[in-house]
């Protein structure tokens, strides 16, 4: 079984969850598989956060569910017998860190300077959230940190949204950010899971540049509008790109067919076009 810094730096964003009700959890669980996520930080900020874990552990296996806003040993306890696998707090608390050590629970404690770093790594504690990040100096000061502690990596959260995601995932001491904004307490509430998928899928499209769509998901809103055969069997990948007319005279040297004309996205809030490239078997959607 993957270890959690390996799903953490697979995953790359790591939903930070406030749920006020357990009625909307396999709403929320499903919203998070569709957009291609299958973690969550289910945060004790609400009453509901055992239960709405105890959903994920039971109903969800596929998606790993932790702990996060962990602040006390009564909400460690609550939290591991509902099921949570992994548990992390805002701050550095000894109590708290040495608890989960002791039992062999992954924990990822928040840190946002230089002794703190250190006390976590006394008790061998490597993978570290970095809170708040935007506020503590964000980027600038991970990169400061690379230098002095080359063998830990942080999780930064706080202040993280789709315009600097990536700019934090190009730092190498980077396992993965955290960030509420793709699951808003807002919009689990109003029901809007449609909204929360697509939230995911623009940031994990802008994470990669690019988006795996699978055969039957043809939910993403860019993806509506697209031939059948297109959405058919294996699903095709996404991809953006600056612009569409550029790219398109980059990969004619592979001999790139055009197989519906941007002229049939237009009218939405984009411009797309399905493309093939002979010896790739999958259609590649441009979306500019
Ligand atoms: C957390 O609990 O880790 C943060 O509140 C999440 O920060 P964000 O809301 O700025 O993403």
């Amino acid at each position: 079984m993957k270890d959690f810094k390996e799903r953490f730096y697979e995953a790359g964003l790591i939903p930070v969850i406030k749920i006020e009700s357990v009625n909307m959890a396999d709403g929320l669980a499903n919203a998070l598989r569709a957009g291609g996520l299958f973690i969550a930080e289910i945060t004790f900020r609400t009453k509901a956060a055992p239960q709405v874990i105890e959903k994920f552990a039971s109903f969800h296996k596929d998606i790993t569910v932790g702990a996060g806003t962990v602040t006390t040993k009564e909400e460690v306890n609550a939290a591991l017998s509902a099921g949570a696998q992994f548990i992390v707090s805002p701050g550095f608390n000894p109590s708290i860190c040495e608890y989960c050590v002791e039992r062999g629970v992954p924990v990822f404690p928040g840190v946002n300077n230089p002794s703190l770093v250190e006390q976590a790594m006394s008790m061998g504690l490597n993978s570290l959230k970095f809170f708040p990040a935007e506020v503590s100096g964000g980027v600038k000061a991970l990169n400061a940190l690379k230098s002095v502690y080359q063998q830990v990596s942080f999780i930064p959260t706080g202040g993280i949204q789709e315009d600097n995601i990536q700019e934090y995932l190009s730092l190498k001491n980077v396992l993965a950010c955290g960030g509420s904004w793709v699951v808003s307490s807002e919009l689990i509430e109003a029901g809007k899971f449609d909204e929360i998928e697509r939230l995911i899928k623009s940031a994990r499209r802008t994470m990669m540049g690019f988006l795996p769509v699978v055969s039957g998901d043809g939910g993403s809103r860019e993806s509506s509008g697209l031939p059948d055969k297109v959405k058919g069997d294996r699903g095709f990948i996404e991809v953006r790109t600056p612009s569409l007319k550029r790219t398109l005279a980059m990969l004619s040297p592979l001999g790139v067919s055009v197989i519906s004309p941007s002229e049939a996205m237009r009218g939405q809030s984009f411009v797309g076009t399905i493309i093939t490239i002979p010896g790739i078997e999958t259609y590649i959607h441009l979306i500019e």
